[in-house]
């Protein structure tokens, strides 16, 4: 595998690939955004049978949850959701109470590691590739992302980021022409969505990111699930 070579491929023959080479040990991380409901509807157009699963926080916003039931019903697919360790949420709660994230930096790593990481680890685990939203212009932390690329966090896994150089607009207008089911959050000033306790409204002109970890500075705004490449 040459990650070079899928740099000049559309997301659409790189999902093609990525099934052909890896069929059901390879899945879409799905946080059911924007970008993640473009992958969805175009592995729906590619695959008969394809692997979507998602990181159940605890913490998600109603309309998250929604548009999760929503997904399953509109393509007819299954699921895949992780739970947090129950220990390790109850540990956390119990010592440190029900906002810790919001007290220093090394406490919301914390939580992101316990509802988010550890998680994440269990999904991978039965996998030898995953699928991501990710788009190079997200953040300053996201510009070096590759199309396809060895996980060096999860070796020997592959990490295939489709749509790394789509634009916000290139993914609306695939969700517009494509009548793609979105989270309603969207229309509330949301483009970009996580626990609810850890994410706001935009005002006009901010970053798409800037209602993530808000009282965060930007170099830090990642939660663990992507570390820079
Ligand atoms: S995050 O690390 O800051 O939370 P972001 O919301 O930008 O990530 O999403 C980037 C990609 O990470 C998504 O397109 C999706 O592939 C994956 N992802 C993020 N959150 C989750 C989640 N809760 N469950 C599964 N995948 C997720
Ligand atoms: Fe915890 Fe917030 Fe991270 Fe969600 S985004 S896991 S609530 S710190």
């Amino acid at each position: 595998m040459e990650p070079s070579r899928f740099e000049s491929k559309s997301p659409q023959e790189v999902l093609a690939w990525a099934f052909e080479e890896f069929g059901a040990r390879v899945g879409i991380a799905a946080s059911f955004g924007l970008e993640d409901m473009v992958l969805i509807d175009m592995a729906s157009k590619i695959a008969d049978q394809f692997t979507v699963f998602t990181l159940d926080t605890g913490r998600l916003h109603e309309e998250t949850y929604q548009i999760m039931d929503r997904t399953r019903s509109h393509y007819g697919i299954a699921i895949q959701s992780y739970f947090p360790d129950t220990e390790a949420v109850q540990k956390l709660e119990r010592e440190k109470g029900f906002y810790s994230f919001k007290e220093s930096l090394e406490n919301r790593k914390e939580c992101c590691a316990i509802r988010k990481v550890e998680p994440l680890g269990r999904a991978l685990s039965d996998l030898d590739a995953w699928i991501t939203g990710i788009r190079r212009e997200q953040s300053v932390t996201r510009t070096d992302f590759a199309k396809v690329a060895e996980d060096t966090d999860h070796p020997p896994l592959i990490k295939i980021n489709p749509i790394a150089d789509w634009s916000l607009k290139q993914v609306e207008d695939y969700i517009a022409q494509n009548k793609v089911p979105t989270n309603a959050l969207h229309k509330q000033n949301y483009p970009s969505i996580g626990c609810a306790p850890c994410t706001r409204p935009i005002e006009k002109g901010e970053d798409i990111r800037a209602g993530r970890w808000w009282w965060e500075n930007p170099d830090h705004k990642e939660c663990g699930l992507h570390r820079p490449a």
